[in-house]
């Protein structure tokens, strides 16, 4: 693997799964595989799983991680072409790029979107930026519309849960994404990819559920069926995703905010006894009950630790390249 920034730099991702299960059961079966090479992890948005687990993987294959937080310690990168630079930009990333090239074998970003401008968001500049200058991996810890490391480790969780059930491997959930009350308006990022990952994979029945207005890009839902009726969508759910975003159309707004979308035990009535995962941070009994957080049907935990063996998988995916 040359780069991980979407589902489409990944060619089977059973494959990339299983290792990821492997590396759960073996963490320093390849130790030795990163030796005396350096991978840099740069923040320009918070993160609490991404940055450690991301770390812990490094640490697992032997190489050394550098974290950067670009927002708070760096100076402020400009990324636009034929820029000015005579506002509160400090530093190109034409300029700064090739030097983080030079000192990294491999470079994680973390970059989140405005949500100002659906065309500048969309069109995914700034991690764009980096892989056009850096001249050395690039792996996405997020990005402006997408999380393809949460998405990964979302598969894996889903892959090892059906392992760990009644419904068996071989077997076709039924996977729910459902949209989730929040106060402020979030990215499309988790949403979107995960869209993107359920239907690249093909293994499961698949449905979106969201207030009116709250459609999400048709090319990551494209191949999912898409209903306003959450009761409807829940019936006979074996995985229940559950994520707020903000709107995509008329972009970047929160136009509904109606409790009665929180899951609750209640709604969990109709479903197949489902599991419940969220990527968190989460807001208790705005996006999810504490009931359900704190139920057996909740995955979130174990999603989170899952995060470790998603990203040990696809670094040594690209120290193998
Ligand atoms: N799910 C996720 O990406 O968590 P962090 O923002 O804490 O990294």
């Amino acid at each position: 693997m040359k780069q991980f920034i979407s589902v489409k730099d990944v060619t089977d991702i059973n494959a990339l799964a299983a290792k990821a299960l492997a590396y759960k059961s073996n963490p320093l079966v390849d130790s030795k595989l990163g030796e005396n090479k350096r991978i840099g992890l740069l923040f320009l948005n918070p993160s609490l799983r991404t940055r450690l687990s991301t770390q812990i993987a490094a640490r697992n294959l032997g190489m050394e991680a550098i974290v950067f937080n670009v927002d708070k310690e760096g100076w402020a990168l400009e990324f636009e072409e034929g820029a000015i630079m005579s506002g509160n930009t400090v530093e190109h990333i034409k300029d700064a790029g090739p030097i983080l090239g030079q000192y990294f074998d491999i470079l994680c970003i973390r970059t989140f979107p405005s949500l100002k401008n659906r065309e500048d968001d969309y069109s995914e500049m700034f991690i764009n930026q980096f892989i056009k200058y850096a001249g050395v991996p690039v792996v996405s810890l997020e990005s402006a519309t997408l999380h393809p490391l949460q998405s990964l480790t979302d598969i894996v969780t889903i892959k090892e849960s059906i392992q760990n059930s009644p419904l068996g491997a071989g077997s076709k959930p039924k996977i729910v994404l459902t949209w989730a009350p929040h106060i402020k308006p979030l990215p499309q990022c988790v949403a979107n990819s995960f869209a993107q990952w359920i239907n690249a994979w093909g293994e499961a029945d698949f449905v979106i559920t969201h207030p009116q207005d709250y459609e999400l890009a048709e090319e990551f839902t494209k191949g999912a069926t898409i209903t306003h009726n959450q009761d409807e969508a829940l019936k006979d759910a074996d995985f229940v995703y559950v994520k707020n975003w903000s709107t995509y159309t008329d972009y970047g707004k929160v136009y509904e905010n109606d409790p009665e979308w929180m899951l609750t035990e209640e709604k969990l009535k109709t479903t197949h006894n489902a599991k419940v995962m969220h990527c968190l941070p989460v807001r208790r009994n705005v996006e999810l009950s504490d009931e359900v957080l704190d139920s057996s049907h909740s995955l979130v935990t174990r999603q989170a630790g899952n995060r470790v063996w998603a990203a040990q998988a696809v670094l040594s995916e690209i120290l193998n390249f």
